[in-house]
């Protein structure tokens, strides 16, 4: 496929700033829109990628309210850290705006305009889900219950994640408050709707012509609309953190509505920064539009969004590259397990590169999952990048280095072999520029490290180490096309590993790089060279010891004084669906109705045991400072959550040692909150552990 247009604007869904940065979000959206986009800045398209944190709705207003922070203050905060997540990612926006801007409001009340003057908008009375209890219409994610379609449990109000159907909230069955869990009754209020219906024929037309959208979305999209659309419900109203609609007093644009119109307000916001023009990208027809998203958005871009787009007389997206979920040992990521594995905790870990290449090699040009698993993760950087990609590279250059007092030598006449090897350095570009075209990244990567495993045995089959000592200016051959295949190599990887390209391209002096072009000439001095990647050990990747634990959260029933042992407890705790009788050695501290009913902190994996005669069925944890000692605060969290340190997947065995739990070591912080190594314990519903005790207390 040709790029018909040089004009070319890539998006990535936007973050929720309402929550840190987890892989599943690199893999679905910013790492293959990233690489798109790298690779046309490096064939000197005019691409311009824009991003920006998604800071609307009801979710972000609650937890603002329970963090104790403005709306505006607390979205401030994941604003940075995802800027920070992003830069050390190396997912490189030319923009990361945000939603919450004047940029956004004047862009979503223009496309309300535009589309009330098409006839587009119009009010509705509807029934919606009121809870009395909190005191605020419950949309969207707050009411729960279960799917009107495919009867699904415990799903959200709006869409069901089972059957991905979108719906009202008032159709939900059995609904109930996912705040308080209380009854929700029903009210009547004013909507205002966006007609969908009405754009149905269009949408269907421009999905059929559509040459770019991969099969699989469009079919799913094309039977939804074969299925009858619905119009779309575009109001929210307060408490909530948006948009007041035009002329409203408490009415506020649903998040869904501003969060896209966000694509074109950063392109606004780009171009004021860079003397660009947005209409150019927006309005004029020659511009690629292209939105990256994963599969579980695919409702609002493929028919909210398009048809806003024709509303307001904007351009549609070329194409919609979607993706599926990124699963970690082929399990969805839970944070109950501990396997949402957040960006900043892989960062701390391994360099930013391992994981683009390893997400990439691993993900379909569709909307099939993605798993990701440490042990995969190092059996392909070992092999691909390290023993194959920068094997080659550094034979070619320590031989540089040591026959060639580090210059690339000159080439003589081409044999046969050399000319094969030489076309193919020359394709490359073109061979894999085609696959990025079409979002083909994997199949890309694979070309890459066919050709790399190609050089490795023109390099063998040469025997330059041979030939070096009865026929150098053959080796030299042999090698400056080696060379000019590192360099080739430099450029096609760019896109994928940039930082290793880049640090490549420094050895060999290689500056403002232009895919498919590279300027390796004889004579050319190398810098010296080090190895590029360095291999990740079992010891990268072996467990943490943590992974062992099981701790959950318990409620202390009943406490009774250790019939033989005087500083002993017998209590019966609660962990959620099943009760148990442990031994604590806690009498001396803290008495029987200070511990009765309390929620507290166990290990509820630990081997059994008969301690002075009484069997004891796991252990209660308390923080512990010499003559202090405390058992540990939950909040409000309920009996049987799972405690976790993010980002140790939890796998806890039967009958954990008490010698191996003892080898875990937990302290206080000085916030009063439990810590392992440098990871705040929380229990599955988010809650931090804490103890009221003075920093620097041990647990045990
Ligand atoms: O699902 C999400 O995470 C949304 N924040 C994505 C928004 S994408 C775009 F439409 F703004
Ligand atoms: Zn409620």
């Amino acid at each position: 496929m040709k790029i018909k247009s040089k004009r070319i604007l890539v998006t990535s869904a936007l973050p929720y700033a309402n929550g840190s940065l987890h892989m599943g979000h690199l893999c679905s959206t910013y790492l293959p829109a990233d690489i798109f986009v790298r690779y046309h800045r490096l064939k000197k398209n005019n691409v311009v990628y824009v991003c920006a944190t998604d800071e609307h709705g009801t979710p972000i207003e609650i937890n603002a309210k329970k963090a104790g922070l403005k709306p505006e203050e607390f979205v401030k905060r994941y604003r940075k850290e995802h800027a920070r997540d992003f830069k050390d990612m190396g997912v490189s926006f030319d923009i990361f705006y945000h939603t919450h801007s004047d940029e956004n409001r004047k862009m979503a009340c223009e496309f309300f305009k535009r589309a009330q003057e098409k006839g587009a908008i119009y009010t509705k009375e509807v029934e919606l889900m009121y809870c009395p209890e909190c005191a605020r219409y419950l949309p969207d994610r707050f009411l729960k219950g279960t799917c009107p379609k495919c009867g699904a449990e415990d799903q959200y109000g709006d869409s069901c994640e089972k059957c991905g159907a979108t719906y009202q909230t008032s159709e939900l069955l059995g609904a109930y408050c996912a705040v308080c869990h209380g009854k929700p009754e029903k009210r009547v209020q004013e909507h205002y709707f966006f007609r969908l219906v009405q754009y149905e024929k269009e949408l269907k037309k421009w999905l059929m012509g559509n040459k770019h959208i991969q099969k699989d979305v469009k079919n799913y999209v094309l039977n939804w609309i074969k299925d009858g659309l619905k119009d779309w419900d575009i109001t929210r109203t307060g408490p909530y953190f948006g948009f007041l609609i035009p002329g409203e007093e408490n009415k506020y644009f649903y998040v869904w509505l501003d969060a896209p119109i966000g694509y074109v307000s950063s392109t606004v916001k780009w171009a004021k920064m860079n003397n660009g023009k947005w209409e150019d990208f927006w309005l004029d027809e020659s511009t690629d539009i292209y939105h990256f998203i994963g599969k579980d958005i695919v409702y609002f871009h493929f028919l909210f969004w398009p048809a806003l787009l024709m509303a307001a007389d904007f351009n549609l997206p070329l194409d919609i590259p979607t993706r599926g979920y990124l699963t970690v040992d082929k399990d969805k990521m839970s944070k109950s397990r501990g396997t949402f594995i957040l960006l900043r905790d892989y960062l701390n870990r391994f360099p930013c590169d391992y994981l683009r290449y390893f997400l990439t090699s691993v993900t379909a040009n569709n909307t099939t999952d993605t798993d990701f698993s440490y042990k995969e993760f190092q059996v392909k950087v070992n092999n691909d990048l390290s023993d194959t990609f920068g094997n080659f590279v550094h034979r070619t250059l320590t031989f540089v280095k040591n026959n060639f007092d580090s210059k690339v030598p000159v080439f003589g006449k081409l044999n046969k072999a050399d000319k094969v090897f030489d076309a193919k350095i020359d394709g490359l570009a073109k061979d894999v520029g085609g696959l990025i075209e079409d979002v083909e990244l994997k199949r890309a990567l694979e070309v890459i490290m066919e050709f790399s495993r190609e050089c490795n045995r023109y390099f063998n089959s040469n025997e330059p180490w041979k030939a070096v000592k009865n026929d150098k200016a053959r080796a030299g051959t042999v090698l400056y096309l080696s060379v000019k295949a590192v360099g080739m190599l430099s450029v096609v990887l760019e896109p994928f590993v940039p930082c290793i390209s880049k640090e490549l391209q420094g050895v060999l002096g290689i500056k403002n790089t232009q895919w498919g072009r590279i300027s390796v000439k004889s004579g050319m001095k190398i810098k010296s060279p080090k190895p590029l990647v360095v291999k990740v050990t079992d010891d990268d990747i072996a467990e943490d010891p943590f992974s062992a634990l099981d701790l959950r959260v318990a409620k202390i029933l009943s406490v009774k004084d250790h019939p033989d042992a005087d500083k002993l407890y017998v209590m019966t705790i609660d962990i959620g669906d099943e009760k148990r009788q442990l031994v604590a050695g806690l009498r001396e501290h803290i008495k029987k109705e200070d511990l009765e009913g309390r929620n507290v902190v166990v290990v509820s994996n630990l081997e059994h045991a008969k301690i002075r005669g009484v069997e004891s069925q796991g252990m209660v944890l308390a923080a512990d400072k010499g003559e202090d000692v405390v058992v540990l605060d939950v909040g409000d969290s309920k009996p049987g959550e799972s405690v976790v340190a993010f980002g140790v997947a939890k796998k806890p065995a039967a009958g954990l040692k008490f010698n191996d739990f003892l080898k875990i070591e937990m302290t206080v912080n000085g916030k009063g909150e439990i810590a392992y190594k440098d990871t705040v314990l929380k229990t599955e519903s988010g809650k931090i552990v804490k103890a009221d005790i003075s920093s620097g207390a041990k647990i045990r």
